[in-house]
């Protein structure tokens, strides 16, 4: 093989939560969420994280929050976006009630996400309450991902979906939560709806990477749910989102100019048509059809 010759995508080495914890300060950390395999083939030359996040209650199930979510989704969806990464770190979500009760509780629940999904780690919510639990796991060989500013499984307690870190004492608990999970072991910490100062104090405060979403560009990398990147998550987005695309209609086109082919009866065409066998003999392209071919 030519040695100046880029290595195919294929080869790349493959990120992993020591290697992205050594980005501190450096390149930006390039995340999305991924909940399926196609999505998560799509994504895994572009992205250095790819986070199967339980914003799926939401954006797949239709749920009004995050809370309940399952460990059976979180772990099928998990191990979809497992079979789609070659390059990418896969970082699964652990849903509401699966971790909160006790260190020892956590760990169940992450050995078996671990184990049934392939992934490199885990994400859970909380700073200073959930310091001991990172701890835990970190010492028992399970990668953490933070995450804190706004915490979407405790949106009955702070009472919506609203930007964190606006007065002093939010300030405060922000920056403590974000030097206890750092100290607990986290392997990077995602800050979510903080405001820009206190964002980047947290972010100049601990030794590793910050990723932000809607917590401004003092983070060390940015998430995003790329459905909502994609505009296909409803006609209003949060502040912190840029619709890259506007997929939406592009669905509505494609559907409404197949339902009327079908009604017009001018699909299928010949050309999707199975003939006798002796004209079918010629080997079909592998095709990618979700059904029989
Ligand atoms: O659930 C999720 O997708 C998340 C990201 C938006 C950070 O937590």
């Amino acid at each position: 093989m030519n040695a100046a010759a880029p290595a195919p995508a294929s080869s790349a080495k493959k990120l992993t939560p020591a290697s992205l914890a050594r980005r501190k300060g450096g390149e930006p950390i390039v995340c999305l969420t991924a909940y399926s395999t196609p999505m998560a083939k799509l994504l895994d030359p572009i992205a250095d994280l790819l986070l199967v996040g339980d914003s799926l209650g939401m954006v797949i199930y239709g749920f009004e929050s995050t809370l309940p979510v399952t460990m059976e989704m979180m772990i099928a969806h998990g191990a979809a976006a497992v079979r789609g990464a070659k390059r990418a770190c896969v970082i699964v979500d652990m849903p509401f009630g699966a971790y909160q009760g006790s260190p020892d509780q956590a760990f169940q629940s992450a050995a078996r996400i671990m184990a049934e999904t392939g992934a490199a780690g885990v994400k859970l919510e909380g700073g200073e309450a959930m310091a001991e639990t990172v701890r835990f796991l970190v010492e028992r060989g399970i990668p953490v991902l933070g995450h804190i500013g706004l915490q979407p499984q405790s949106v009955n307690v702070i009472g919506g979906f609203r930007a964190q870190g606006r007065s002093e004492a939010e300030a405060a608990r922000v920056l403590a939560d974000a030097r206890a999970v750092a100290q607990a072991g986290c392997f990077a910490i995602v800050i979510e709806g903080t405001s820009e100062p206190v964002a980047r104090r947290a972010t100049e405060a601990v030794h590793v990477p910050t990723i932000g979403i809607g917590a401004s560009p003092a983070c060390d990398g940015q998430i995003l749910v790329t459905e909502d990147l994609l505009g296909l998550s409803g006609m209003h987005s949060p502040r912190f989102v840029k619709r890259y695309a506007e997929l939406g209609p592009m669905v509505t086109a494609a559907a409404t100019a197949y339902a009327e082919e079908v009604r017009a009866r001018r699909f299928p065409g010949p050309e999707h048509c199975y003939g006798p066998s002796s004209i079918d003999s010629k080997p079909e392209k592998p095709a990618v059809s979700t059904r029989a071919r």
